[in-house]
């Protein structure tokens, strides 16, 4: 109810009077005061006015389930939101959400977290209140072996999204941090919960500096404000992200991948370039050709021969 208190707000430029919200929403007056003082507690302000009624002044900065869900239109994506001011890490928060049977598409969403955690055990900062930090359970109908396309499906959503929220386009270095030039703006991991040969859940955890000052970040990072100079509304990107990812990831479900691969190749930082890897303990350098259609990198070798590399980090030469 509380939600619907403030999208109603929302919704109306200017003053919405304590009766007609009383009248929509069903519930007493005295109902609707308790709900307005819940809201300002939350960090809205609103303004009340005697005869005119109350008014939404601002909204607070943060990626409350009010303000990721209002206006969102996606079905599933974002359906559920559950926010955490701090947390250690949304992985495992989403994974308990997960086990206890919550719907494809819940979000677990922080401000901070105190473990965040990225692939290959590296730890994941999380400055409070300037990026975002939040995971998905996803229940894809596919084979183990075909789960890494969702990491795929994943950066290119994310990468299309923050193009259209901010303008700025981020590359992807295979197989899914963003890049801006050569720095990160944001990583993906995937992780899963499996039965024999089948995925019961995957949990999509994404990463992105937003608001982060550029002096803020290690040499190696990138931020949306350190790019364009201005703040950006988080919540804003997440909504995008959240309908372009269910977007490809309906599509993949049914089938229909081959659009978000063209669509990876057309953003890749790694195709054409000189790649290094560690394969059985030696060093690997070769030309990334191309991207497989299972996700794998290919990649041709001094001896002219082109071989995948499944999994595992590259280095861009
Ligand atoms: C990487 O680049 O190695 C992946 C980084 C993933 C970070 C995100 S932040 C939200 C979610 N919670 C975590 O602990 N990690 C992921």
């Amino acid at each position: 109810m509380l939600t619907r208190v403030i999208h109603s707000l929302k919704a109306v430029e200017g003053y919405l009077s304590g009766e007609d919200l009383s009248r929509e929403l069903k519930v007493s007056r005295a109902a609707v005061w308790k709900y307005i003082d819940q809201a300002r507690a939350l960090g809205y302000e609103i303004e009340a006015v005697p005869h005119r009624g109350y008014c939404l002044v601002s909204v607070p900065d943060k990626l409350l389930p009010q303000e990721v869900q209002y206006g969102l239109a996606a079905k599933k994506f974002g359906c559920h939101v559950h926010y955490f001011d701090t947390i250690a890490s949304t992985m495992d928060e989403a994974f308990r959400f997960g086990m206890a049977g919550e719907p494809e598409g819940t979000v677990v969403v922080a401000e901070t977290q105190t473990k965040g955690r990225g692939r290959m055990g590296r730890a994941w900062a999380s400055p409070k209140g300037k990026g975002l930090y939040f995971s998905i359970i996803l229940r894809p109908d596919c084979a183990l072996q075909e789960i890494s396309k969702l990491t795929l499906v994943a950066a290119v959503a994310v990468s299309e999204a923050v193009e259209k929220a901010t303008g700025v386009r981020a590359l992807i270095k295979w197989p899914n941090d963003l890049l801006l030039g050569n720095r990160k703006l944001c990583g993906i991991l995937t992780e899963l919960r499996a039965e024999l040969d089948r995925a019961q859940f995957a949990v999509v955890g994404i990463g992105l500096n937003v608001n982060t000052p550029a002096g803020q970040l290690i040499p190696e990072a990138a931020s949306l404000k350190g790019e364009t100079g201005k703040n950006i509304s988080r919540a804003a990107v997440l909504q995008e992200i959240l309908r372009t990812f269910e977007k490809r990831y309906t599509a993949g479900q049914q089938d229909a991948y081959a659009d978000t691969l063209n669509e990876w190749r057309a953003r890749s930082a790694t195709i054409g370039k000189i790649v290094q890897f560690q394969e059985a303990g030696r060093k690997v350098e070769g030309l990334a050709v191309d991207l497989d259609r299972d996700g794998a990198l290919l990649v041709r070798v001094g001896s002219g021969k082109v071989i995948k590399r499944m999994a595992g980090d590259i280095f861009l030469g």
